[in-house]
């Protein structure tokens, strides 16, 4: 798994002699790095996707927190959440997939879910912004289980600990926020 730059040598000893033999230069796929590629492709684009969607759902949160410093930090977290997307979406270019589509993060289910939990006040939009961290961090934790090459490792490692901070910061802010029971944001 995302071992990128092996198994796209040309094979020259199976190329020899055949009238599909590759050219000086050229590379012969191996169906099975192919394979393997397809599948980093998938969960790499996957993964941004989530990123991008847990972005647009702080953007969301954060436009409906009263208190200026947690909107600080949420806006923060969205920071991470769209460099996640960039660092991703290198690694997809590198291994021939495309940049991602970035019109569709508002009308996603993370976007719908903040907007429904943010019209209810800050405490549902927090507690809205725990349930899409556990789903990051559950995500990332998964994936990092799998074999990535050095570099796809390193990015994906942080990201997950970027997703680590969020969460805790939630989670240590939850208990706040449901004593304090914040007032709904004018709407
Ligand atoms: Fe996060």
């Amino acid at each position: 798994m995302a071992k990128r730059n092996e198994g796209k040598q040309k094979d020259a000893s199976s190329a020899a002699g055949s009238e599909e033999a590759v050219a000086p230069g050229e590379e012969q796929e191996d169906p099975e790095a192919e394979e393997e590629e397809a599948a980093d492709l998938l969960a790499l684009t996957a993964l941004a996707q989530m990123d991008l969607e847990a972005a647009e759902a702080y953007q969301i949160g954060a436009d409906c927190m009263p208190d200026a410093a947690v909107a600080r930090t949420l806006l923060e977290f969205r920071g991470d959440h769209l460099r996640h997307v960039q660092d991703l979406e290198e690694i997809i270019v590198e291994i021939g997939g495309e940049a991602l589509d970035r019109s569709y993060a508002e009308a996603s289910v993370f976007a719908s879910l903040a907007n429904a939990a943010g019209a209810l006040g800050p405490t549902a939009a927090l507690l809205a912004m725990i349930s899409n961290e556990k789903l990051t961090n559950s995500t990332y934790e998964a994936i990092l289980r799998l074999d990535w090459d050095e570099d796809a490792r390193e990015v994906l490692a942080r990201n997950y600990s970027d997703e680590q901070r969020h969460l805790r910061w939630l989670e240590e802010n939850r208990d706040r926020f449901l004593a304090e029971e914040q007032p709904i944001a004018d709407a």
